[in-house]
């Protein structure tokens, strides 16, 4: 476990590795492929939504798929520069987008979907984390859903931290559903999108408000 003072530190270094980045793609085109097909395959059966809210949306591609499917997307990131492209590349005219983090997304319980892909192994600090997934639920409506993607760890946690600045965290798949449970969201469908090498792989997650007691206390707590 990262001690915290190191935790926050590396978390400045990647939130300023965002800040300034202008491109997501790492990984090869069919990755990326492959993420639009599972999207427009969940998308499809979920019935009429009205607002979702895209979190990360760097260059907004995927923004632009959930719009064929929403009345509304507010896509956001912490990138001005990424924005500047989401903004350029236009839209159908039903996608907004705008600078802002996790923490800054004002909507609370108005989401019918919001989508975080790829963001949260962005947020190494175990803190800032758990209070990340506690700000994406506070977005949904009740009946609303989350989806989730993000590269895990096979075995035990992982962290890596380049010179560039990008830096990530691989939770454990243990420990990242327990983070999902804790938070008061259960999960309602799962499956691999990819597997890299060195014991990750890339996952989704559809999840929803857990009904439990303990969730209409965090409902409660806001
Ligand atoms: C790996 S990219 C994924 C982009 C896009 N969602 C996708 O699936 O291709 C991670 C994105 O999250 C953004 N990001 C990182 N930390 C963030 C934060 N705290 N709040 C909002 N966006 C953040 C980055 O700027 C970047 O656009």
């Amino acid at each position: 476990m990262l001690l915290t003072r190191q935790s926050r530190a590396l978390q400045r270094s990647g939130d300023a590795y965002w800040k300034r980045a202008r491109d997501t793609y790492h990984a090869p085109p069919e990755f990326y492929a492959e993420r639009e097909r599972a999207l427009r395959e969940i998308l499809g059966p979920l019935g009429e939504i009205g607002l979702a809210i895209d979190v990360g949306c760097g260059d907004g591609r995927y923004s632009r798929v959930i719009a064929e499917y929403a009345e509304l997307v507010q896509g956001f990131d912490i990138s001005p520069s990424l924005i500047s492209r989401a903004r350029a590349a236009g839209s159908a005219g039903n996608v907004e987008f705008s600078v802002g983090t996790v923490a800054e997304i004002a909507s609370s319980g108005m989401a019918d979907l919001v989508t975080c892909m790829g963001v949260t192994s962005c947020i190494v600090d175990p803190v800032t984390f758990d209070q990340s997934l506690s700000l994406l639920r506070r977005l949904l409506k009740p009946s609303g859903s989350l989806l989730m993607i993000d590269t895990l760890s096979t075995g035990s946690d992982m962290h890596r931290a380049y010179r560039s600045g990008y830096v990530a965290r691989y939770r454990a798949r243990s420990s990242y559903e327990r983070a999902i449970q804790c938070g008061g969201l259960e999960i309602v469908r799962e499956m691999d999108m990819a597997m890299f090498g060195g014991g990750l792989v890339n996952r989704m997650y559809l999840l929803r408000k857990h009904a439990s007691h303990s969730a209409q206390q965090l409902d409660a707590a806001g």
